[in-house]
């Protein structure tokens, strides 16, 4: 008998254009990659030239983010579109324009993009996206291809997100300023939360960009084959398995380089600063490292009550103040005059680094977070308690998990505002060590969950298994609808001869 064909299935995986979305989903390349897949990865013209500005000190003038990979002998091709921009349009000042665009006429370019892929394959490829693309169930349904979705933030999110309607029956969404401190204990798989740890968008009463964006994401969610949270089970243990009751979801997380470090691909979008050497003459656990991320704003007074906080815990630091981390303000005059003067033997202040290997240096010793979902997966990887100050989006109801929940760290202000004595204050408690025991177990949670047998590299498994079984499906299925239309086409054909 023969064998039946076993096929390889092929993704193409398209990022959001942005830093904490792109760093996931390029392991999550290398892992199915290595896992039998070939994988077509797709960004922006716009992120390409970013990646390639940021990579010239390795002599390249257009990097090619997969060549090592390649020689690694995986499969994996790279190819770039358009987003609709000039490279020189200003896509951060024009956040709302931009992301506007993004929801609405973005499709065009993906559809074009897809036709051209679509044609060159030899059979079907299939789509594994950003939840946050606003085409992807337009574009799988038009090209009937299984339609993958990666969420790149905690499950708890995706709840209060898919459970929106819920919110507003019971008031919460919009959210009135009396119910700002209401906890919520019917959202299924979220056994309580204050409305304070909500999501920023649903304290808003206009809609905004960012309303848009949610809603298109989960109007999607039924269009949707299968689900990706970049989370893992056992750290959010009532709301993946009751997510898992209603969608067809897989938690694999955490998806970082640190799963993959076999071929390690650098996806910087900003040239790094070396910070190893200076890390090195710092004893273990002395160091406290600061960053809010790829793209929020903070505001000048606050980074200034940080930076006089640091003087008075005169701790040792690296800080990575972004060349835009003050929106309208140069990353040169946001800090108090004098200041890197006087840290200079204490204090490291970069614009950008490599976070992951500063966060894996044993002289760090405490994270001073915006809460980004990748920061704080990589900070609990790594070991290392966090001071909270989430400003925006998904970041107030991470802080949650990791205050709240997991007690691996603390709030960097408990009041309305930020003050020096108090950051100085909470400095010192978070690297005094009280949370090492805590953090010890959820890092020892996150590695034993991509071990072999682990919930989320079985997690993964499973999910490559059904993903299979729907391609064998819908090539079945294609074939059945050919062949029916050649036997009505050779009946039609052989009776008009008659
Ligand atoms: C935002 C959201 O807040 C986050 O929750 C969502 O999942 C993605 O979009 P961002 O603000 O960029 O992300 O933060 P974060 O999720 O922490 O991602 C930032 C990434 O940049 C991390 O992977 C971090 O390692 C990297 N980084 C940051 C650097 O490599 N160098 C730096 O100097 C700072």
């Amino acid at each position: 008998m023969a064998e039946a064909v076993e096929i390889r299935p092929h993704a193409i995986m398209i990022p959001a254009p942005y830093q904490g979305h792109i760093n996931p989903l390029v392991d999550l390349a290398l892992n199915l990659a290595s896992r039998g897949f070939t994988i077509t990865f797709v960004n922006t013209e716009f992120v390409h030239h970013l990646l390639s500005k940021s990579h010239k000190n390795t002599g390249t003038d257009e990097i090619d983010l997969f060549s090592e990979a390649r020689k690694s002998g995986l499969d994996i091709r790279y190819t770039t579109f358009s987003d609709g921009f000039p490279l020189d349009f200003d896509r951060d000042a024009n956040v709302v324009e931009f992301w506007e665009y993004l929801i609405q006429d973005f499709v065009v370019h993906v559809d074009e993009l897809m036709g051209n892929i679509v044609k060159s394959c030899d059979y079907k490829p299939f789509l594994i996206t950003d939840t946050f693309s606003s085409w992807h169930a337009e574009i799988a349904n038009k090209y009937n291809m299984v339609n993958v979705s990666f969420w790149t933030q905690p499950a708890l999110v995706f709840a209060l997100d898919y459970h929106l309607d819920l919110l507003r029956k019971n008031g919460h969404f919009p959210l009135p300023k009396e119910k700002s401190e209401d906890t919520v204990t019917y959202v299924p798989g979220v056994e309580l939360i204050s409305t304070k740890d909500f999501m920023t968008f649903l304290h808003e009463t206009d809609i905004t960009v960012e309303h848009k964006l949610v809603f298109r994401a989960f109007e999607q969610i039924e269009n949707t084959d299968f689900i990706l949270l970049n989370t893992v089970q056992e750290l959010e243990p009532e709301t993946v398995p009751a997510l898992n009751q209603i969608l067809p979801t897989y938690a694999i997380g955490p998806v970082m380089n640190f799963s993959t470090r076999k071929i390690k691909i650098s996806t910087t979008l900003t040239q790094q600063t070396e910070c190893t050497e200076w890390l090195q003459s710092k004893p273990p656990a002395s160091v406290l490292y600061i960053s809010f991320g790829s793209f929020v704003h903070s505001t000048k007074q606050v980074i200034q009550e940080i930076a006089h906080g640091l003087l008075l815990a005169d701790i040792n630091f690296i800080w990575v103040v972004r060349t835009n981390v003050v929106i309208d303000s140069d990353a040169t005059d946001v800090l108090p005059s004098g200041f890197e003067q006087k840290v200079k033997e204490k204090g490291l202040i970069v614009p950008w680094c490599d976070q992951d290997s500063v966060l894996s240096n044993p002289g760090i010793g405490g994270f001073l977070t915006h809460c980004g979902w990748n920061s704080v997966l990589e900070g609990a990887w790594h070991g290392v308690p966090m001071l909270c100050y989430p400003l925006l989006h998904d970041q107030p109801t991470n802080r949650k998990l990791v205050v709240d929940d997991w007690k691996i760290g603390i709030n960097l202000c408990d009041g309305e505002s930020v003050t020096r004595d108090e950051v100085a204050g909470k400095i010192k408690r978070l690297m005094c060590g009280e949370f090492r025991e805590e953090i010890k177990k959820v890092s020892s949670v996150m590695r034993n969950s991509l071990d072999d047998g682990g919930s989320s590299e079985k997690n993964l498994e499973r999910f490559v298994v059904d993903l299979r079984a729907k391609i064998h499906k819908v090539i079945l299925n294609f074939a059945l609808v050919f062949l029916m239309k050649l036997v009505v086409w050779k009946f039609f054909e052989s009776t008009l001869r008659i």
